[in-house]
């Protein structure tokens, strides 16, 4: 450990416990033992006795260091902040430096209103982020001059890499053909695709594309083969603006497709690809606003062509229609995803980036397109001035045409140079030994400049004019963008503030009431647990400073490896993955590769439990694996005949087995080391997908109990927020056979092994800057803290599974019905014998003032619901009031009193304005609005009625519908 960590441990008596855990953790510790009782055991200890199976509990307790209080972490983090030097960075490379207006800093990075939402999939809630989404969309697809825009993509080289398996699935050219790959690509966005293709058996060319004019050279610059895909960057790695026309052209006679991998800011001036025949734009939208946080998170984006949104990957939001008829806003298209197509989906993207995708939207709102363009001609005139000063003294500028960067030739000085522009407090690029490259972005000025100019040894202008560009006409931009009346709307800051207050005022996210989705754990996101993020020192580090200026941030991380490692059992970890299904990914590469390794690279059989999440089969197939399911028995649990039956069916091609533990029923499996065990005995490696190690930090080790690797989410366990949908962290945690094969990065040796597979994500240590989160909550937690955080998760779950028992059989359980952190409520015999629904409970449930549970996953016609440690007893009891309730409901539906049609639980939820309206329904409006528990005061109104889905994928709008939609 690096910090010098105080032990300012203070207790809460009884358990010894840090004072943190006790604002962590919602039960009190007379709730917990009033709760004990319900659930008919005596303590924590004896209740987690019973729940875990001995065989793989740890031996121990946790050996982190003891916690400190919140001020003391404070202390600790600005300690680790004052050893990064935050130097100007002018390396560019797709990381810019932004101002983040500080009104959508405060009010939406700094937000609970935003940063602890959840997913939008119960979109009657989730309004105001859905509209965040659909603005995002619109600027993306006005930019790049494409029909359809996604609402984010994980970073800017994985959205290149999930555009070349795009072009593959919509080229007709035959097997075999190749990506072509210009090579002024960023290099890691290189390296991220040639990690994405070798699996897939994908052959990446890399080539100067620059003067292909025809099929025929296209054809020859891929080594005379055939051609399904051409990536371009637009403009260039060395700054250079090109014009790819004739490349477009001669791609699509040979029946590629074109991507343009697009600077957005750049796009405000130069011709749109969409507009010179790119088929898709892929890229970063950091630089509207997201500051660099040394790698993430930022939101990728991709848009695509008319006729190809049916193959985006990620997230795509739609317009549709209430029953009232208003317009809504919902998910569009979702059966194209991996929760739905499982190993048949267009990509494994769940987790993506959408706190960051709506402070990109809400830059483009604040700025509008005249701010936009403004921001760019002076970022431009910056750079013009730059060339201008450096050519006349005498430097040789390499670029013709260019947005923000320059190449500069240096004859074998680069070095020099690089340290030189050091010591005036600017990073600039080295591209090689004679060359280095330098970017100017929306914070630089005259100042900045002066200190490039005399690392070069010359002086430049003392003023910046704003001139046109001054590249080829061909390529200035002449269409309109950003067109829609909520990029001309608020100017002001008041307008802002209110447009965003307004947007999360629709939403429920976890400051409003409990969100008890299976699967997921919206627990706490402590506000101390925050702070750092926004920090400078932390903020505006670029990936590829020098190590030298990051030792805070690297010191930080290597603290948080080794206490993931000391949680999980396993021997190393790789924090790059920024999302559980990169993890995965990363995961399953490194057993793929340990295979090979072996000589065993027949080894391509992924078996995966029917009840697996979505993202393990799409991991698998991704990695170039075959999945082969595996049963379910009639108790949940794995069907162990099954699984003898198909390990001995595949005993020479098995290369793994991915199980959930405690499995995605909730129930901690006694067959697991026996899995284990048989998995291994036929040579291949055990995955366990720890999204559900909230059930086991402190009480077992999936490295110690026959695991071999892991990803767990931090954006569950380890308290970073789900901001609507995204930053995640997956780091992959695997046991020592397999560290020599975890992700590497070209551009930073220290955040991989030398033989590692390559990175998986842009950035060498992938959304590093908000790792602080998950380092503060270990440091406030402690090993106790920690354990008693599992213990109480598991302690709220069962008491809500005793509680419902009698009103909704609970569908799975261990012994003596004891459940894990979550719990199925099985509707299914109530639906058939009333009619209603799971939907039709989850909607009702907003009307009760809460987010619906996890719906029909693992199984249809289920709710799975997962309460956390952080919430109390209150929230819980008003919950299970809330359901019971329900269920009251349901039998007046059952009993033939009501009719589904006409039951609140089909008309919910219930808004204000349908109660100002003509009341039709045989209720109250009282009983509609205000039942059991909601306090007329504090009641949340859902904006929108039920939204009909089918119709939005029928009538596909993915941009900002006109303001006279939403009339009336
Ligand atoms: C069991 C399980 N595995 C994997 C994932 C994928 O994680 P992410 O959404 O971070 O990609 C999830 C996400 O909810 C999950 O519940």
């Amino acid at each position: 450990m690096s910090a010098q960590h105080a032990s300012t441990t203070s207790t809460t008596g009884a358990h010894d416990l840090p004072a943190f855990a006790g604002r962590h953790i919602g039960p009190s510790q007379g709730d917990v033992e009033a709760m004990l009782q319900v659930v008919g055991h005596e303590s924590l200890e004896s209740l987690v006795d019973a729940a875990l199976p001995g065989a793989i509990r740890t031996d121990g307790p946790l050996r982190v260091e003891p916690a400190a209080s919140e001020s003391a972490v404070v202390e600790e983090l600005r300690a680790l902040a004052r050893r990064n030097q935050v130097m100007t960075s002018m390396i560019g490379l797709g990381y810019y430096g932004t101002i983040t207006p500080a009104v959508i800093q405060r009010n939406v990075l700094e937000n609970p209103a935003w940063y602890t939402a959840y997913t939008p999939y119960q979109p009657e809630i989730s309004q105001g982020r859905l509209e965040a989404l659909i603005n995002f969309q619109t600027v993306v697809s006005d930019l790049t001059g494409l029909a359809t825009s996604g609402a984010s993509l994980l970073d800017e080289g994985t959205a290149a890499a999930e555009a070349m398996t795009l072009m593959r699935r919509a080229s007709k050219v035959p097997a075999g053909a190749v990506l072509l790959v210009d090579e002024h690509l960023f290099p890691q966005t290189k390296a991220v695709m040639q990690t994405r293709a070798l699996p897939l058996g994908i052959d990446v060319v890399v080539a100067d594309l620059t003067s292909v004019g025809s099929a025929t050279s296209l054809r020859a610059a891929a080594g005379d083969r055939d051609v399904f895909g051409v990536i371009v960057q637009y403009p260039g790695a060395d700054g250079e603006v090109r014009d790819w026309r004739a490349v477009a052209a001669a791609a699509h006679e040979v029946g590629a497709l074109v991507t343009a991998a697009a600077d957005l800011l750049a796009l405000t001036l130069a011709t749109a690809p969409g507009e010179w025949g790119a088929d898709v734009a892929v890229g970063t939208s950091q630089r509207f606003g997201v500051p660099m946080g040394f790698g993430g998170p930022h939101a990728g984006y991709m848009s695509v062509r008319a006729g190809l949104e049916r193959s985006l990957p990620g997230r795509l939001v739609g317009v549709s229609v209430d029953t009232e008829g208003a317009p809504a806003y919902r998910l569009a298209l979702q059966t194209r995803e991996q929760h739905i197509r499982r190993e048949k989906a267009t990509s494994n993207i769940c987790t993506a980036q959408v706190l960051l995708a709506v402070m990109a939207s809400m830059y483009a709102v604040y700025h509008g397109p005249d701010g936009l363009t403004a921001i760019a001609r002076r970022v431009h005139g910056h750079a013009r001035a730059l060339a201008d000063g450096l050519s006349a003294g005498g430097v040789e500028v390499l670029n013709e045409s260019y947005f923000d960067t320059l190449t500069v030739r240096v004859e074998g000085r680069a070095d020099e140079v690089v340290a030189e522009a050091a010591q005036r407090g600017v990073n600039v690029w080295r591209v090689d030994a004679d060359r280095v490259s330098v970017s100017v972005d929306e914070t630089t000025d005259l100042r900045h400049l002066d200190a490039v100019w005399s690392t070069f040894g010359v002086s430049g202008s003392t003023s910046v004019p704003i001139e046109d560009v001054q590249w080829p006409t061909e390529l200035v931009r002449t269409s309109e963008f950003l067109t829609h009346p909520v990029f001309h709307s608020h100017r002001s800051e008041t307008s802002m503030l209110r447009y965003l207050r307004r947007l999360s005022d629709r939403d429920f996210a976890l400051d409003r009431g409990m969100i008890p989705l299976g699967s997921c754990t919206m627990k706490l996101n402590a506000t101390t647990e925050m702070v750092a993020v926004t920090w400078p020192e932390f903020a505006h580090l670029h990936p590829f400073a020098p190590a030298h200026q990051t030792e805070g941030i690297r010191s930080l991380i290597s603290d948080l490896s080794a206490w993931l490692c000391e949680i999980t059992g396993y021997d190393a970890v790789s924090l790059q993955p920024n999302a559980g299904s990169q993890g995965e990914f990363a995961g399953l590469l490194a057993i793929h590769a340990y295979h090979e390794a072996n000589g065993q690279s027949q080894r391509r059989i992924c078996l995966i439990p029917a009840s697996a999440h979505g993202t393990n089969a799409a991991s698998a197939v991704m990695a170039g694996m075959k999945v082969v399911v595996v049963k379910t028995a009639a108790g949940g649990d794995i069907d162990m005949d099954d699984l003898r039956a198909k390990v001995e069916q595949h005993r020479d091609e098995l290369a793994a087995i991915m199980v959930t533990y405690p499995s995605t029923h909730g129930v901690f499996e006694d067959t697991i080391t026996e899995l284990c065990g048989l998995v291994h005995d036929a040579g291949g490696q055990v995955y366990v997908d720890g999204a559900n190690l909230n059930a086991l930090v402190g009480l077992a080790r999936p490295g110690k109990f026959g695991a071999d690797v892991s990803h767990l989410n931090l954006h569950k366990t380890f308290c970073i927020p789900h901001g609507g949908g995204g930053p995640g962290v997956g780091p992959v945690a695997v046991r020592e056979h397999l560290a020599a094969h975890l992700p590497n990065h070209p551009l930073s040796a220290e955040a991989g092994p030398q033989t590692g597979v390559g990175p998986i994500s842009a950035a060498p240590f992938g959304s590093a800057s908000i790792l602080p989160i998950s380092w503060a909550y270990v440091r406030l937690m402690g090993g106790a803290g920690l354990t008693r955080a599992t213990q109480v998760a598991i302690l709220n779950a069962n008491y809500i599974a005793t509680r419902l028992r009698e009103h909704y059989p609970v569908l799975y359980s261990g012994h003596d019905g004891i459940v894990a952190h979550e719990c199925i409520l099985d509707l299914r015999d109530l639906t058939k014998r009333s009619g209603v629904t799971v939907d039709d409970v989850a909607k009702r449930l907003v009307d009760y003032g809460f987010h619906a549970p996890t719906m029909s996953f693992p199984v249809a016609g289920t709710l799975m619901v997962e309460p956390t440690e952080s919430e109390d007893r209150y929230e819980i009891d008003r919950f299970c009031d809330a359901m019971v309730a329900i269920r009251h409901e349901i039998a007046a539906v059952e009993s033939g009193d009501v009719a589904v049609a006409d039951s609140m639980l089909r008309n919910a939820p219930h808004t204000a304005k349908a109660l100002a309206g003509k009341w039709e329904y045989p209720y109250e409006r009282s009983e509609a609005a205000f039942p059991v528990g909601v306090n007329a005061a504090d009641k949340y109104w859902p904006p929108v009625a039920r939204i009909d889905g089918a119709y939005g994928d029928r009538h596909l709008v993915c941009s900002c519908p006109p303001p006279e939609a939403f009339e009336g």
